[in-house]
């Protein structure tokens, strides 16, 4: 039976009607219409689906919508927003998030649909490991798939967004 629950998705109140153990990602789709998360395995394998909850890395595939009440959801959608807060700055027309310019600098993906995964991971990681060592980034990583190989480039703009993000955006 669907219930009427509040929860808050990159910075925003959001009333939805779902039942208690819908998950998020279906959510996230359905009512909110935010398509960054992606459905891969729906099993919390592969990570194409990953949200920040409260800055660490969900599957949203796995997360019952009621886990999320009183808790801050971001998608990849609200990036930009989080950087601003970050840097103090205005998130009415906030800057790409340096790991998604990163991503595009590097053009790291090929067929993308496991890209929205990679960059919430590396958030996650880059918000509590300023400088992480390649071997730092590489375990982070780790739960992350990738059929189409583009972990080198993965590495390359996870490095370039933390030079950004250590000098404050410059
Ligand atoms: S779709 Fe959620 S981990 Fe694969
Ligand atoms: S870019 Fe295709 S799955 Fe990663």
């Amino acid at each position: 039976m669907a219930s009427k629950l509040k929860i808050q998705v990159n910075g925003l109140n959001h009333g939805v009607s779902a039942s208690l153990d819908t998950p998020l990602l279906y959510v996230l789709h359905n009512e909110l219409h935010l398509h960054g998360p992606r459905f891969g395995c729906g099993l919390a394998q592969c990570g194409a689906c990953s949200v920040l909850l409260d800055g660490k890395e969900i599957r949203s595939c796995v997360t019952p919508v009621a886990a999320v009440s009183g808790k801050q959801v971001t998608t990849l959608e609200g990036l930009p927003g989080l950087w601003a807060k970050e840097r103090g700055t205005s998130a009415a027309s906030p800057q790409l998030h340096p790991l998604q310019q990163a991503w595009i600098d590097v053009q790291v993906p090929h067929c993308g649909y496991c890209q929205n995964g990679m960059m919430i991971q590396a958030a996650d990681l880059l918000a509590t490991t300023k400088k992480p060592t390649e071997d730092q980034i590489r375990t982070a990583m780790n739960g992350h798939l990738c059929r189409c190989g583009t972990y080198p480039r993965i590495l390359t703009a996870i490095q370039q967004a933390a030079t950004v993000i250590a000098k404050g955006g410059a």
